[in-house]
């Protein structure tokens, strides 16, 4: 399905950054993992602030054109073609993780995040921005599927060695590529894990 969604010229989502993780970037260091990178237009962005950053995604698509719209900026990122029901991130390697509209099944979720908390160092930082589950109410994009949706205390619960700095359901006007765009409910986390 992603695949087949990235196969235009045009980027699914936009080739600008997120707008909750371009209000939040100077909370993140380098190295950045970002789960569910898509196209791109976040792990550029973060490169392009001078971080390193590591995007994995399912779609060997949405990962070639993140690289091709990199090195259409003469920036690098990385990247790695992998499921994230069984992607496994190397232990306390990352400074930063960013999850942005990854809206996994919550069984895949309850086997990823434990990976991704220990996958932080001490002290390093979590940023997520998902559609919440009153955007079922909405038409402005996302899973028509409750369990893919998510409420801050979800993400409380899910990760217990870090520290939320923010977590709020909001409504948000999303502009952020043909899929993403119009008024929508979203839950914003930012949280750090505990040294
Ligand atoms: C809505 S897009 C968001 C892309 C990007 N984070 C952004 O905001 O532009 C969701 C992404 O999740 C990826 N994805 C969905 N399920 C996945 C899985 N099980 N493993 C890896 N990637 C997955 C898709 O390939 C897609 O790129």
């Amino acid at each position: 399905m992603w695949d087949q969604r990235y196969s235009d010229d045009e980027y699914a989502y936009g080739t600008e950054p997120n707008a909750f993780l371009y209000q939040n970037a100077a909370l993140l260091t380098g190295p950045v993992l970002s789960l569910a990178e898509g196209e791109g237009r976040n792990a550029v962005f973060l490169a392009s602030l001078g971080l390193e950053v590591l995007g994995v995604d399912g779609s060997e698509v949405g990962l070639s054109k993140a690289l091709q719209l990199a090195a259409s900026k003469s920036l690098t990122i990385q990247t790695t073609l992998a499921d994230l029901a069984t992607y496994e991130p190397p232990e306390a390697a990352f400074n930063s993780v960013i999850s942005i509209f990854a809206h996994l099944p919550s069984v895949v979720r309850a086997k990823l995040y434990p990976k991704v908390e220990r996958s932080l160092k001490p002290g390093g930082i979590l940023l997520l921005e998902a559609y919440s589950k009153a955007q079922l109410n909405y038409n402005t994009g996302g899973p028509k599927d409750a369990d893919r949706l998510m409420i801050c205390t979800d993400l409380e619960q899910a990760f217990p060695q870090c520290e939320p700095l923010l977590c709020q359901e909001i409504e948000r006007e999303v502009v952020e590529g043909k899929y993403h765009t119009g008024l929508a409910s979203v839950v914003q986390f930012i949280a750090r894990k505990r040294s």
